[in-house]
């Protein structure tokens, strides 16, 4: 591998870098601190899924402000072939009942691989030139909070996207974890007990709003 591909795991900073994008300079993850962010890089401007990934993205961008969320895009690809796909997106798209849509995200011109790199959006096996599809979520304090992978043939969930984000929200406000395919709304986990006290205390003790499956695992009402 090459030695300057670098792979942020969960939990560490996240890299620090200068870009150019299409919404001017930015200087990463100072100009975002406060805010959660979705750094994610797609294989190539002017390419079919990618066009519906960003119309779809773009399409969000205010349900993901409102989260106090926001949208980085990147791929290897010049200013020119960006500010060209977005406005051919814009002007000539019309696809899922998406038409005149404007990209108002940045998308970071990285024909220099540097932050590709420094992410871990190169993966030699599939193409030393293009990004694989990788999604960072990145905290207020700007922190790695969950990483995605996916091939170039296979589109992104934009839904799934935004619900993890809600979930590691809830998560971090309220000290709870969310089950498998939770959705805003529905019962969430509380976290296990340190101790054997406090596991019989909780299974036979808890309020009305907990209820325990065993004393492992204790949801908590929602509704
Ligand atoms: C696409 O976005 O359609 C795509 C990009 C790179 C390789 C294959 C498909």
């Amino acid at each position: 591998m090459d030695d300057n591909i670098k792979l942020p795991l969960i939990g560490d900073p996240a890299p620090a870098f200068k870009a150019k994008t299409t919404q001017g300079d930015i200087n990463f993850p100072e100009d975002y601190k406060g805010k959660w962010v979705i750094l994610f890089s797609h294989p190539a401007d002017f390419t079919p899924v990618c066009t519906t990934e960003f119309m779809t993205f773009a399409s969000m961008q205010e349900e993901f402000r409102s989260l106090n969320t926001e949208l980085v895009g990147l791929s290897i690809d010049s200013m020119y072939a960006h500010i060209a796909w977005l406005r051919t997106i814009k002007e000539k798209i019309e696809w899922n009942g998406h038409k005149d849509l404007e990209v108002n995200f940045p998308v970071i011109e990285d024909i220099s691989m540097n932050v590709a790199k420094l992410f871990g959006m190169v993966q030699p096996n599939v193409s030393t030139t293009q990004a694989v599809r990788a999604v960072f979520i990145i905290d207020p304090a700007g922190i790695v909070r969950l990483i995605m992978y996916y091939p170039a043939s296979t589109g992104r969930n934009m839904q799934e996207i935004k619900r993890a984000v809600l979930a590691m929200q809830k998560a971090d406000k309220e000290s709870i974890a969310t089950p498998a395919n939770w959705q805003p709304g529905e019962d969430v986990i509380v976290p296990p007990p340190g101790s054997c006290g406090a596991a019989k205390e909780r299974v036979e003790q808890h309020g009305d709003d907990v209820y325990c499956l065993d004393w492992f695992l204790c949801f908590r009402r929602e509704k």
